[in-house]
């Protein structure tokens, strides 16, 4: 492996400490993290591993395309170029029928979900085109696959997401960048913290192989951040206890 300069956004949450940990104790990896809360990402500065590459975090909303640009910019300052960037940060809607939710949660939705990985791609493409060389791996779920009752939000954003990695995988490919998606199952996180418990339990039974954990993702971004991936782009990565298998 080649030194790499990796950004990863919503870094402060479950899966993206778990990412931020996981490419920290590479000593060949440098990494640049953000995500829209300070706390949360010092929590994950706090639990890196030592003996890995140079780290910079910012704080920084994927919704705003000056500050997603802004995090490029110092990759770029700082390491002089982003060989991967690993787009992560997302929210779930509230639960409700369509009738029942309001224009607000829809936007909401869409700007992280959505305009969060658009702004991801807008910002990083210029420089791994100038470089002719790059990996975006995007964060779906499985929610962008299969329906959910309750969460049209959250299900239209993450078949979006999906959607707009193969057109960027098709766009993007003659100038060596490779965009793929991981759609995961449900996992433990913090994202559920307002669920009620049962609510996760029942959820829990849907999937052959029980809930997931962050450890149970972390070699499918591995994976298609890497060189081992070189022949992979466009593809939905579905890494879900067998959620979608029935
Ligand atoms: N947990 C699951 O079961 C599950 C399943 C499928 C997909 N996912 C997806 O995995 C990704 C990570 O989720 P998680 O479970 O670790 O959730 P999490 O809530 O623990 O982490 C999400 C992080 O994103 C950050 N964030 C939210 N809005 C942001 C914004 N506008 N700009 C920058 N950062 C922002 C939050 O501060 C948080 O640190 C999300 O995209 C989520 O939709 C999660």
């Amino acid at each position: 492996m080649t030194r790499r300069t990796m950004v990863i956004n919503g870094a402060g949450g479950s899966l993206g400490g778990a990412l931020a940990a996981h490419f920290a104790a590479d000593p060949q990896t440098d990494l640049v993290l953000s995500d829209v809360s300070q706390a949360a990402l010092d929590a994950t500065l706090a639990g890196l591993p030592s003996g890995g590459g140079s780290v910079e975090a910012l704080v920084a909303d994927v919704g705003d395309f000056d500050q997603v640009e802004a995090v490029i910019a110092r990759a770029v300052e700082r390491f002089g170029g982003v060989d991967a960037l690993i787009s992560n940060a997302g929210i779930l809607s509230p639960n409700g029928r369509i009738h029942n939710l309001q224009t607000e949660d829809w936007e909401r939705a869409f700007r992280v979900n959505v305009l969060g990985a658009v702004n991801g791609i807008k910002a990083t493409v210029p420089v791994m085109r100038a470089q002719q060389a790059g990996t975006i791996v995007l964060t779906a779920s499985v929610s962008g696959l299969t329906a959910w009752s309750h969460a049209a939000p959250y299900c239209a954003t993450k078949a979006a997401v999906i959607q707009l990695g193969k057109v960027a995988a098709v766009e993007y490919a003659r100038d060596g960048i490779r965009v793929n998606c991981v759609c995961p199952g449900t996992f433990e996180s913090a994202i559920h913290a307002e669920l009620p418990p049962a609510a996760l339990d029942s959820i829990a039974a849907k999937h052959p192989l029980g809930l997931g954990a962050v450890a149970d993702l972390v070699g499918a971004y591995d994976y298609l951040a890497g060189p081992a991936s070189g022949w992979t782009t466009g593809t939905a990565l579905v890494v879900d206890g067998g959620y979608s298998a029935p």
